[in-house]
């Protein structure tokens, strides 16, 4: 039977950083508040005019080409998982394939917010299991900077900008994607949104005064909703596949919040050196934390590790992923 594998990982943030200090100039808040309450000390920030996702895409994909080898020539899919494309369309993926030399691909974005990584991650993997395609590239990341009012302190202390980027191929061994829940409540709308700018409320004078192109939310409503949805998440995957909290060698979380992390890992029983966290230094790239973790961590992770992978974002869509590490170390 084919399943399939992550062969190689790139990554990229830019160089900026955003200090709690700096947003404390901005808006009414304290280095303190966002520590304790979201665990954020720093994010970055990709600075310059006219720079999209796309940017730290193909910062990602290239370096994931080096270190893996693959010939872009020989890509055939390469999906973006983003909610800030450079453009309403075209997509981030045809910007991304092009610049990278991945010309033989077919190229689209997927959208779900802050889960995008985990729906990508499914959908290319069934590619690879239908045995038509053996080379796919899944990109995911956001600059959240660039929606983000920072005049709204609920909302511009959690973002920051950041790409992963995954190789994913074919396997016959016992490695790769084995389990996957996927889920979507679309009642969450009105509590994490854009309200601007789609085809219901398309641009106005008005929108952008009001900020409307940018995150809204209603954090403790969100809160409430993505600590027990990402748990369960993590929690049903784990109990359908008969692994006992001893078999998880990595929690890979979503890193929206601390507290939200914290909990999915006390659900799982699993302890804090085994969960990936970076959001003290990256804050929430939404559809790139989770490949930023594994881009940061591949050093550590080894052949045949079980990784469980969880997320929860707007939509609402959330979700877990139960995979098996498929290669020992960081590739050169
Ligand atoms: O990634 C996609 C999904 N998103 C999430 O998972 C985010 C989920 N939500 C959260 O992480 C949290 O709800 C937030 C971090 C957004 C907010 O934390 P909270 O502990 O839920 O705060 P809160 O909204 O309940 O506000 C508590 C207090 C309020 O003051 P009062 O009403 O108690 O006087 C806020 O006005 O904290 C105040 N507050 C702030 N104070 C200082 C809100 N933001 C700030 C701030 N600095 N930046």
């Amino acid at each position: 039977m084919i399943n399939a594998v992550i062969t190689g990982i790139g990554g990229y943030v830019p160089e900026d950083i955003l200090t709690n200090d700096d947003i404390s100039k901005m808006v009414d808040t304290t280095d303190e508040w966002i520590l304790t309450r979201v665990g954020i000390t720093e994010r970055r920030v990709l600075k310059g005019d006219h720079l999209g996702t796309s940017v730290m895409g193909i910062q990602a994909v290239n370096q994931l080409i080096e270190k893996t080898g693959v010939d872009p020539l020989d890509v055939e899919v390469v999906i973006c998982a983003t909610t800030t494309p450079d453009y309403p369309f075209p997509t981030a993926a045809s910007i991304v394939a092009y610049n990278t030399g991945c010309v033989n691909a077919f190229t689209f974005d997927v959208q779900a917010a802050c889960a995008g990584f985990l729906y990508a991650l499914e959908t290319a993997a069934n590619y690879i299991r239908s045995g038509r395609y053996r080379k796919i590239i899944v990109v995911a990341g956001d600059k959240m900077t660039s929606i983000t009012n920072y005049t709204d302190r609920t909302t511009c202390p959690l973002f920051g900008d950041g790409c992963g980027a995954v190789l994913i191929e074919p396997t016959t061994e016992n490695l790769g994607i084995i389990d996957t829940l996927l889920k979507t409540d679309g009642s969450g709308l009105p509590h994490l949104q854009m309200k601007s700018g789609g085809s219901a409320y398309p641009a106005s004078h008005e929108s952008v005064d009001n900020h409307e192109h940018t995150v809204y939310q209603e954090g403790r409503t969100v809160f409430k909703y993505a600590v027990s949805y990402m748990a369960d998440a993590a929690a049903e995957i784990v109990e359908r596949n008969g692994l006992t909290n001893d078999d998880i060698d990595w929690v890979v979380p979503h890193q929206a919040n601390l507290r939200i992390i914290d909990a999915t890992a006390k659900r799982l029983g699993v302890p804090e050196e085994k969960v990936m966290i970076n959001i003290q230094k990256f804050g929430n790239t939404s559809a790139g934390t989770i490949p930023l973790c594994l881009w940061e961590w591949e050093s550590k992770l080894k052949k045949g590790d079980n990784l469980v992978l969880a997320a929860f974002g707007a939509g609402f869509t959330w979700g877990a992923i139960y995979l098996k590490w498929g290669y020992d170390g960081k590739k050169a």
